[in-house]
């Protein structure tokens, strides 16, 4: 691994549909130092459809992690080489996603039923592309394993058969029959206790904890049990949360970004990749930035501009700030 790279102590978690390069663009502007995570991408999407639709990333998301969802150690192996060429730090195998379609397709948690395979999974990863850390994200248990023991093991096994030495487990089970994904992330209980007991039964492993985390103070006590906290909605909903991270949980001592200098760099960006004709629209970026005024006084006109289709049909990148306008005129605090 790339000596140079932070650590792991936070990241922003996959999340389909969310964490796609316009939002990993603007929490690098906010975080310079937290690990970014794409969405959960299909192997198989990546070796037999457009590589650039799938692994485009913007230069300045470094660090940042590819999750790759699948079974197949040579499919996996195959994309995780690809990802390798795109520049990618580290390679994240999807062993938590409860959905019926990734269980049709017998990946995502119910991997975790399958640890040989898993290895088998991680160690073609591994081989396939040397320059990138692989690691893997995993639940605590399927359905009604509730024992400690079962993560234990699958964590333990893969310990001896791979060299992947980073786990990142959503400190939840997963249900795989009669539970939406949705209802997968809030219904089964979450169980720190067995993260904790992780990171004592193997001190060596990098062990980054996940679930339901939502304040800077939450963060500050897990750190004191695992290596690293990995924060999904929150990041999403609340986007300005990361903005103290780099001060509190890497001793970086530079100014954190002011407000307005973020949404200047966000319509700058939305200029470049309106031009550069890829089919992007105002509105693939902005649906991420809705939640960014979160806590100020404006928060309300900022989403309603920002989702109005009449104001994003032409497209103009100027809607960004003529959106921060009306929080500045709300909100006191801003005012020059
Ligand atoms: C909209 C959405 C999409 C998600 N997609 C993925 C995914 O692609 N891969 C994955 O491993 N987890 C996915 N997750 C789960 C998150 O990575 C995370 O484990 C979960 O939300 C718990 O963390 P949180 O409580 O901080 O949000 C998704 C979660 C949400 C809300």
């Amino acid at each position: 691994m790339n000596k140079s790279l932070p650590s792991r102590r936070l990241s922003v978690a996959p999340m389909l549909d969310w964490t796609d390069r316009h939002y990993r663009y603007m929490a690098r502007q906010i975080s310079r130092h937290t690990w970014l995570y794409t969405e959960m991408i299909n192997a198989g999407a990546i070796i037999y459809g457009d590589p650039e639709r799938f692994l485009l990333k913007n230069d300045c998301e470094n660090p940042v992690a590819l999750q790759l969802g699948g079974s197949e150690p040579q499919a996996l192996a195959a994309a995780a080489q690809k990802a390798a060429a795109w520049h990618y730090d580290e390679i994240n195998l999807n062993c938590g996603c409860p959905s019926p379609r990734v269980q049709k397709g017998a990946f995502g948690a119910c991997l975790m039923n399958e640890t040989a395979l898993v290895a088998d999974c991680l160690n073609a990863m591994q081989d396939a592309a040397p320059e990138c850390v692989v690691t893997v994200k995993h639940r605590i248990g399927v359905d009604k394993q509730t024992d400690y023991q079962v993560v234990a093991d699958f964590v333990g096994t893969l310990r001896e058969k791979t060299a992947c030495r980073t786990f990142i487990v959503h400190a939840r089970n997963a249900w795989l029959n009669g539970l939406s994904p949705k209802e997968n992330r809030e219904i089964p209980p979450l169980k720190y206790d067995y993260v904790y007991r992780l990171k004592q039964e193997f001190a060596d492993l990098e062990i980054i904890i996940n679930g339901g985390i939502k304040t800077n103070e939450e963060i500050a006590l897990h750190l004191n049990h695992v290596d690293g906290v990995m924060i999904g909605r929150e990041c999403y909903h609340n986007p300005m949360i990361m903005r103290d991270w780099d001060n509190l949980f890497y001793s970086d001592t530079r100014p954190a970004i002011e407000y307005e200098e973020l949404v200047l760099r966000l319509q700058d960006y939305a200029a470049v990749q309106i031009a550069a004709g890829r089919g992007t629209i105002l509105r693939h970026m902005v649906r991420h930035y809705l939640g960014l005024m979160h806590g100020l006084k404006g928060a309300r006109q900022w989403r309603r501009m920002l989702s109005d289709a009449q104001l994003l049909k032409p497209n103009r990148p100027e809607l960004i700030a003529q959106a921060w306008a009306q929080v500045v005129q709300a909100d006191g605090r801003f005012a020059s």
